[in-house]
């Protein structure tokens, strides 16, 4: 399938909430068929970091951001930190934010994954299909495919993390941002998890946290470390 190889040049980016700095002037390069992962102590601004990248932080009240994240992408770059608002959307359909707690819709479990395709105009064989494929991928499917029309809640803390990882997949994003995709799985899943965030890598730009040493060295192509200044 054709994807759209995105890279993601970060310079002097700098944050800050009010006169609190969360972090200054973070530069490095973010590579497509690549995992780059963040890793550093909490508060560090990895989270804020991840949602500069598809500028859902842009909302938020008495916030600061300097510098430039320069996305390119077939011979054109744009600055996403100048992208006025009409322009978030062509943006966030290309770069996806998976939350580290499930976001879920009051919505079934079809219809949390179906939802964003709708959106997008995408007819209802596909949706089916999209839905039966990126269930699958993430390892739910068997679990819940007798009860895709109940409400998405009724899961376990562990489902709901792969179900929110399901629906992002589903949308085919050239870049994913994920905050902490393993952190309610147990270790066989998150294992399964990491495999398929190995070959996804080779269509796509992916950027994790994750605090667990051991699965940023079995996945990582790139340890992007955020830490305290000295
Ligand atoms: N909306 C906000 N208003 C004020 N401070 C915030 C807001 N969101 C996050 N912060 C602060 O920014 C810092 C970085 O948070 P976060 O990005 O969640 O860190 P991490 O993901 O590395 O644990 C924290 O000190 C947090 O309290
Ligand atoms: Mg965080």
């Amino acid at each position: 399938m054709e994807f759209d190889a995105i890279k993601i040049e970060v310079e002097n980016l700098t944050l800050s909430y009010g006169k609190r700095v969360v972090f200054e002037n973070l530069s490095f390069d973010i590579f497509p068929r690549s995992i780059t992962a963040l890793v550093g102590p909490s508060g560090i601004g990895k989270s804020s970091f991840l949602k500069i990248l598809n500028q859902m932080i842009r909302e938020e009240e008495g916030l600061h951001v300097e510098g430039k994240v320069l996305l390119h992408n077939k011979g054109l770059s744009v600055d996403i930190l100048k992208l006025k608002e009409c322009e978030l959307p062509s943006l966030r359909k290309k770069v996806l934010y998976v939350a580290q707690h499930p976001d879920l819709l009051p919505l079934s479990i079809y219809d949390n994954v179906a939802f964003g395709l709708r959106l997008q105009g995408i007819g209802k064989n596909d949706i089916n299909n999209r839905i039966e494929m990126s269930l699958r991928d993430v390892f739910l499917w068997d679990e819940v495919k007798e009860r895709l029309h109940v409400k998405a809640d009724i899961l376990s803390g562990g489902q709901q993390q792969r179900l929110i990882l399901a629906r992002a997949l589903a949308m085919r994003p050239d870049v994913l941002l994920l905050d902490e995709p393993t952190a309610s799985l147990n270790e066989e899943l998150s294992l399964k998890i990491e495999d398929l965030l190995i070959s996804l890598k080779q269509k796509m730009t992916i950027v994790m946290i994750s605090h667990f040493k051991e699965q940023v060295k079995r996945v990582a192509d790139v340890i992007f470390e955020m830490r305290l200044p000295s």
